[in-house]
This record gives C-alpha cells, sequence and structure tokens, in this order.
C-alpha cells in the first residue's frame, strides 16, 4: 500500500476508534486561536503525541491537541495547533490531518488563521471571510502519486471557498452585527515574515492578507471534496503597510484580544451549517 495511504488509515482508524461518532465539521485553529476547542461541550481529547503519525507542534500558540465533542449542537472535531510547512514537514505531513478527517467521512471543514492584512482597509482585529487564494508560491501538497481514493488527478480549484457557505457566515455575521470583511488570502511559506516589496508585490496580485499556513490544508480537503469555509483573523498591518516591525509575540497578542469576536461568529455558523 502506498505508504501515505497506511499513515492516513492508521491516523483514522485510532481516531475514529477513540470518538463515538463522526463529527460533522473539522476544525483547525491557527495561532492564537485554540480557545475556541475550550467552547467544545463534553471534549474527548487527544493528545498528538498519541495520534500515529502526528507531529508536535513546535509553535507557540499551537497546542497539539485534537478535540472532539458538540460545538451549538454540531459533533465537531477540533485541531488545537496546527502542521506547518515551514516547521520543516513535508507538504503531505503538514496537510496528513486533513486527508484523515476526509478519511473518517468528515464531509465539512472551518479553516481559521492569522494574517496580515494587505487590503488597506484591514486592521488589527478585523476577520476576514476567505473568498479565495493564491496558491503561486505555495508547493503542491498534491505533488507525487494521486490518492484516487481522495479524489482526481487534475482537481478543479476554480470554487474553493463554499459559495453558500461564505452566504451563511455572512448571514451569521450580519445578524452579530459582526464587521466581517472578504477577501483573497496568500501563503507565504515562511518562517520569516515578509518583505516589503512581497507586499507590494502580492497587493498587485491581488491578495488582501498574507500568512502561512491554510492553502495547503485547504488544496487537500477540496482534493478529498470536502465543504469548505475559511476565516482569517487580521493581526497586523502585513510587511511596509505601518510603522509596526512585526512580531509573533504580537501576532498572539492581537489574536488574544480579538478571539472573542472570533469564537462568537465561529460557534453561530457552526448553529447553521448542514
Ligand atoms: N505575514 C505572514 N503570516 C502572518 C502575518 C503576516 O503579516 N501575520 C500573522 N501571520
Amino acid at each position: 500500500m502506498n505508504e501515505l495511504l497506511l499513515k492516513i488509515n492508521q491516523a483514522a482508524d485510532y481516531i475514529s476508534s477513540n470518538i463515538p461518532c463522526t463529527p460533522d465539521i473539522a476544525i483547525i485553529l491557527g495561532s492564537g486561536l485554540g480557545p475556541l476547542a475550550d467552547e467544545i461541550e463534553n471534549p474527548i481529547v487527544l493528545s498528538y503525541e498519541n495520534i500515529p503519525h502526528f507531529v508536535q507542534s513546535t509553535v507557540k500558540g499551537h497546542d497539539g491537541k485534537l478535540v472532539f465533542g458538540q460545538l451549538s449542537g454540531k459533533n465537531v472535531i477540533a485541531m488545537k495547533g496546527r502542521f506547518h510547512y515551514y516547521e520543516g514537514h513535508d507538504m503531505s505531513i503538514t496537510t496528513l490531518p486533513t486527508r484523515v478527517f476526509a478519511k473518517m467521512g468528515i464531509k465539512n471543514i472551518m479553516v481559521t488563521n492569522a494574517a496580515g492584512g494587505i487590503n488597506d482597509d484591514f486592521n488589527p482585529g478585523d476577520l476576514m471571510l476567505i473568498k479565495d487564494h493564491i496558491t503561486l508560491f505555495c508547493p503542491s501538497p498534491l505533488r507525487g502519486p494521486n490518492l484516487e481514493e481522495f479524489g482526481a488527478r487534475f482537481p478543479d480549484m476554480s470554487d474553493i471557498y463554499n459559495k453558500y457557505l461564505r452566504i451563511m457566515a455572512n448571514n451569521a455575521a450580519e445578524r452579530l452585527n459582526i464587521d466581517l470583511k472578504e477577501g483573497v488570502y496568500s501563503f507565504f511559506n515562511g518562517p520569516q515574515y515578509e518583505s516589503k516589496a512581497d507586499i507590494i508585490a502580492l497587493k498587485t496580485l491581488g491578495a488582501d492578507a498574507t500568512g502561512m499556513s491554510t492553502v495547503p490544508e485547504v488544496i487537500v480537503a477540496k482534493h478529498c471534496g470536502m465543504n469548505v469555509l475559511g476565516l482569517s483573523l487580521i493581526t497586523n498591518k502585513a510587511a511596509g503597510l505601518s510603522n509596526e516591525k512585526l512580531s509573533h509575540s504580537e501576532v498572539v497578542a492581537i489574536a488574544k484580544v480579538a478571539e472573542s469576536k472570533l469564537i462568537t461568529l465561529a460557534k453561530e455558523i457552526v448553529k447553521d451549517w448542514n
């Protein structure tokens, strides 16, 4: 059997045998956004160190726990801490949990991240619904033998972030009186932040926000046929767009200040998600 498929199967079997049912929605939590998982009721917590082939997160603000339980009446499973390409993992490991969720039969995924704002209208603390992403700087996680049981060799990526889920998210934000921006997210390898010239280039290409995650997992989720919703928490203006120097501690600090808004919105979205 393909080595990656073997890993996916082993991880999926372990998780499925430790939870009572197939979750309705998988949630990936970005830097500093782990507290959303603390809202999950009747939690069953699995440590990454016990899940076959899951790796330990090396990043502050990423815990290394998978939490199953109920959120707004839905069965969810949330990654408190994700794997990043910049930590040195192959793309196949970076995206392993997403394929594992698909293997478990999960049809829906909500991906969150902390991001730098490129759009002039975006300020630290804003929330952005991802309407599309720029893949150009992201090595494809689908490179290598195609895993036929998940999806096609050349999957369509023209409608990645489900239109109906975006309408649902906008409606939820309106009900809660939350100003939800909408825009294009661009992947940057990291771990260094972008240069000023990178940001000018990304802006010219149509990016509204930039970050070091999400795109790999979302490509894989789309390949697997999952319904995808993406939310960015803008933690800073991107390099060169303000006088502030960029730092991870600042990113985590702003995420902490704005997380309650994201948690409230995410819970409302999950409530409506069918
Ligand atoms: N760039 C890349 N990743 C980020 C940023 C940024 O400005 N802010 C939070 N994550």
